[in-house]
């Protein structure tokens, strides 16, 4: 099951629209704050992938307090993924993606085998309207994954 959550009615019935059209019959969007879907609403240790895609950076000063990614954020994400669970974080805005990168780094280094790497974008990952408008435009996105090491890289950074 795929949930996506957003603040706006219209975005959440172009997304069910998308899906039906394009034959997905497990994906449902609700129309919420993510962030208390995911607190109240999703499992501990549930959850495969949790994608955090171009979020709304709050840069100015006085919208700081509204940021999201810190550490207390990142640790309620640790107690819902499952095993082999992972954060993909990717963002046109250098500063909430430092911003969270630094939060991840400090949640996740040195805990239970988990790695935050930086790194180019997946094949596979799914891309928006959005994020299609930003890369024709050569804007610069970034991307980070939060997962465990594999075994063998487990190895490797010991060896
Ligand atoms: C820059 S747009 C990116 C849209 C989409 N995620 C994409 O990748 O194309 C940011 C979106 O995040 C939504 N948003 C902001 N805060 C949110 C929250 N706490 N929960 C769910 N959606 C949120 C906004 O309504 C807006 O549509």
């Amino acid at each position: 099951m795929v949930v996506g959550c957003e603040l706006f009615k219209e975005f959440c019935s172009k997304g069910s629209r998308k899906a039906t059209a394009e034959g997905i019959s497990n994906a449902k969007f609700i129309q919420a704050n993510g962030i208390t879907v995911l607190e109240h609403l999703i499992s501990n240790t549930s959850l495969d992938h949790l994608f955090i895609n171009f979020p709304d950076p709050w840069h100015k000063k006085r919208h700081h307090k509204r940021r999201v990614f810190t550490p207390t954020f990142f640790k309620m994400c640790r107690k819902k993924l499952t095993e082999q669970g992972k954060i993909h974080f990717i963002s046109d805005n250098r500063e909430i993606y430092a911003f969270a990168l630094e939060n991840a780094q400090k949640t996740f280094l040195g805990k239970d085998g988990f790695a935050v790497t930086e790194k180019a974008i997946p094949d596979w990952f799914p891309r928006s309207k959005y994020h299609e408008k930003w890369s024709k435009m050569d804007r610069v996105i970034t991307y980070f994954e939060v997962g465990r090491r594999e075994e063998t890289e487990k190895k490797a950074a010991t060896a």
